[in-house]
């Protein structure tokens, strides 16, 4: 059976208008402005209003991928949202969100890698567009990581914002050889010894609560560096690419000297690195196709550029993903 390639025809976001400042939070808890642009490059994170939920957030990120594919609902035959902070232990949000658009056909389902979620998302849909299961896919990754986050415990609660972005995949049986469109390749990782260093601290079958994020922050750090830079080579390597052929990184949002430690390492110019920490925070599963957006809305990721995105989050779970735009 020949394989499918999925060409990314749409691509859309959306933030909550409620900017919290680091200089509110520093009103919270002990912590300064300095000292989080400093550690983390953050300088404000966006925060759901009350009320607005995930499927919300990503019901708007949708309905702007789906006009930038020039697309409706009802040619969705599948959609995968990649979220740790769904409105409901179930029903799903990729389900409630399929009946928000009025999409009928095909399947609708969550995944959960957390910050890593999106390109999990992304390889899900890949691969049943690739096998002929689906030919149309949205792939969504939204978070309300405010929810969930200890506003008193200033090791995290500095770190996340609430976001959602979109990308619509289409099946493309055109394309073949080294300069065909879409996703060129996908790689998926996890290893669930390291959990203790990110977790959220309840969950329905354990607490019976939703639970708070803890995280040993400076261990994280250390793994996040040499797993994302194993990622990197490792898809390039795979497509045949490399890491010098990528005209944009779109890294996972997660801190400003993690980017660079991860650039500096693989000897990529900063300039490559798209970069929305500062006005996002970490927005987890939502991170990377936010930053994608906003590189493609300013200009700077053309069609036809080969485009890098990577992850890590907790579980611990990391990934890339490789793409011509
Ligand atoms: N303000 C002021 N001081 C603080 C703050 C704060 N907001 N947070 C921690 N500190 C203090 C600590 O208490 C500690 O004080 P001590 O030395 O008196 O004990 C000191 O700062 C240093 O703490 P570290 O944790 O060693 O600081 P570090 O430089 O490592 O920065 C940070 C912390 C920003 C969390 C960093 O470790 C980091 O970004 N880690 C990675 C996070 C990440 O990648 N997450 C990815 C996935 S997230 C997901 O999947 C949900």
């Amino acid at each position: 059976m020949t394989e499918l390639s999925s060409r990314i025809a749409g691509i859309g976001s959306h933030l909550p208008e409620r900017i919290l400042t680091n200089d509110e939070i520093s009103a919270m808890v002990d912590t300064s402005d300095s000292w989080i642009r400093e550690r983390t490059g953050i300088r404000q994170r966006h925060i759901a209003g009350e009320g607005v939920t995930t499927c919300d957030l990503a019901e708007r990120a949708a309905r702007r991928a789906l006009d930038d594919a020039g697309l409706a609902a009802e040619d969705l035959d599948l959609i995968v949202v990649a979220t740790t902070t769904p409105d409901f232990t179930f029903p799903s949000v990729g389900t409630m969100l399929q009946a928000r658009l009025g999409a009928t056909k095909g399947a609708a389902f969550d995944v959960q890698a957390v910050c890593t979620g999106f390109v999990y998302a992304l390889a899900m849909a890949d691969n049943m567009i690739a096998r002929g299961q689906a030919r149309t896919a949205l792939v969504v990754g939204a978070e309300t990581m405010s929810r969930i986050l200890d506003w008193t415990d200033r090791s995290t609660c500095v770190l996340f914002g609430d976001g959602a972005g979109a990308m619509v995949l289409q099946a493309d049986e055109t394309a073949s050889g080294p300069e065909r469109s879409g996703i060129l390749g996908t790689y998926l990782r996890s290893d669930g010894r390291f959990k203790d260093l990110l977790h959220v601290d309840g969950g329905p079958s354990s607490t019976g609560t939703v639970g708070h994020l803890r995280m040993v922050g400076n261990q994280v750090f250390r793994h996040a560096i040499t797993n994302i830079a194993e990622s990197m080579t490792t898809i390039a390597g795979r497509s045949g690419v490399t890491i010098e052929e990528v005209d944009w990184f779109v890294p996972h949002q997660a801190n400003q000297r993690i980017l660079e430690g991860v650039a500096r390492k693989l000897s990529i110019p900063t300039e490559k690195v798209i970069s929305t920490v500062a006005d996002h925070g970490n927005t987890s599963a939502a991170s990377v196709p936010l930053a994608f957006d906003r590189a493609v809305q300013d200009g700077r990721i053309k069609r036809g550029d080969l485009v890098l995105m990577e992850a890590l989050g907790g579980g611990f779970t990391w990934g890339a993903a490789l793409a011509r735009f």
